[in-house]
């Protein structure tokens, strides 16, 4: 569809890690003998996020991690109301758990559950816990049935490295900024390494209660991968999975790595640009040619054209632009490249030179590493050596898109 853009400024999942032949590995993957944070799980819910499923309206995916000692994992829920006594109303389901061995030995449980029936362009609250501990009520909202008015929602590249330390003003600068964005989409490298449950508890003391409250939307960067001493990929760190429940209607073998979501007027496509590029080429063209939504906004961590000096994804050029050519995608999240940069890339016979017609492609970072930038000649907009974090505002006619360093207030 035509876009107008207002422009301001194998899945194998390890769940015990062979131990052969990786030390090096392994090591990286453990905490560092300095701590700036605690990240070991207890009784007590920590980790507590949320997911859109395939029905925004009215279902909400929840997922909390625990120490062992936790058998019974429960989610209560409530309708916001004026009066504080919305608690009694309260509906709970138990969750369903999945057992992770971390490098550092400790089973650790992760529980998810998933409301459904619930009321469009509602507020609701809820909290986890086990009976004993709990979380505190925490306030979400469902969208409305159909787009009435515009929306935001936030778009971050890569955090990966000092994330507790440094990325934690990108996160939280963002939310400043929106703090109605109906989701946030991550294109990958949240962390540095895949199995490292420090890194991962940076991200989530980082964020705080931002994801508590606003929906993450996640794609695989290659850092979520495990590698062995070659840099081969040997498969999906074994935290992702139990962590991020996305709606399961990607091509079959790419649960939690390839899926969509329908926001109002908006179709989301989220793709694993690490691997299987072609193999999900026949589930993209389905997913770009189905619907009847006005805006398609497509996410993945390798850029179809890099920013920065000597990376190319030439698969993913190959593959992938030819498609979202023919079927008009209207915005392209990227990150991988550690620098900014954006371009419309007009689409064949559509008016050359006309800057409304074509696919607009970002390539953007929040955390604090860096590379140089390219003078590749699609970048209208490029930075290099800056944090970022991006709004956009979806209307009927219009997306606007703005990029926000994190000096600006
Ligand atoms: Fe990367």
């Amino acid at each position: 569809m035509k876009s107008q853009y207002l422009f301001l400024p194998m899945l194998v999942l390890f769940y015990l890690i062979p131990v052969y032949g990786i030390s090096q590995l392994l090591e990286k993957n453990l905490a560092p003998n300095t701590l700036d944070i605690d990240y070991k799980a207890s009784p007590r819910p920590d980790r507590i996020l949320i997911t859109l499923t395939e029905n925004p309206a009215t279902e909400i995916m929840i997922t909390w991690r625990t120490d062992s000692t936790v058998i019974k994992g429960i989610a209560q829920i409530a309708k916001v109301e004026k009066q504080n006594d919305f608690y009694k109303k309260a509906i709970e389901k138990p969750s369903t758990t999945t057992v992770i061995t971390s490098l550092e030995n400790e089973n650790v449980i992760y529980h998810k559950v998933k409301f459904e029936n619930l009321l469009p362009n509602s507020a609701y609250t809820y909290r986890v816990g086990d009976g004993t501990y709990w979380s505190e009520w925490i306030q979400f909202r469902t969208s409305e049935e159909e787009f009435t008015e515009p929306f935001q929602f936030i778009y971050l590249g890569d955090a990966q490295n000092d994330i507790f330390p440094l990325w934690s003003r990108a996160i939280r600068g963002a939310y400043k900024k929106a703090p109605n964005a109906r989701f946030i989409i991550h294109v990958g490298d949240l962390v540095n390494h895949a199995q490292n449950n420090y890194e991962w508890g940076e991200w989530f003391k980082a964020s705080g209660f931002i994801p508590k409250m606003t929906p993450t939307l996640a794609t695989l960067g290659n850092h979520e991968y495990i590698k062995d001493k070659s840099g081969n990929k040997l498969g999906v760190g074994n935290l992702w999975a139990p962590q991020f429940n996305f709606p399961d209607n990607g091509p079959n073998g790419f649960e939690d790595r390839t899926y969509f979501v329908d926001y109002l007027n908006c179709r989301i496509i989220c793709l694993d640009s690490n691997s299987d590029i072609e193999a999900q080429k026949k589930w993209l063209i389905k997913t770009l040619s189905d619907h009847h939504k006005q805006w398609v906004v497509v996410f993945f961590h390798h850029p179809v054209i890099s920013a920065a000096k000597g990376r190319a994804n030439d698969t993913v050029l190959r593959h992938w632009k030819p498609l979202f050519d023919k079927y008009k995608v209207d915005l392209v999240l990227q990150g991988h490249d550690h620098v900014y940069g954006r371009g419309n890339m007009v689409n064949p016979g559509l008016g050359q030179g006309n800057k409304d017609s074509g696919t607009t492609y970002v390539v953007s970072v929040s955390g604090r590493k860096m590379y140089s930038l390219s003078n590749h000649p699609w970048m209208d907009k490029k930075g290099e050596n800056m944090q970022l974090y991006q709004v956009i505002t979806v209307n009927k006619n219009t997306l606007n898109f703005k990029a926000y360093t994190l000096d600006i207030h």
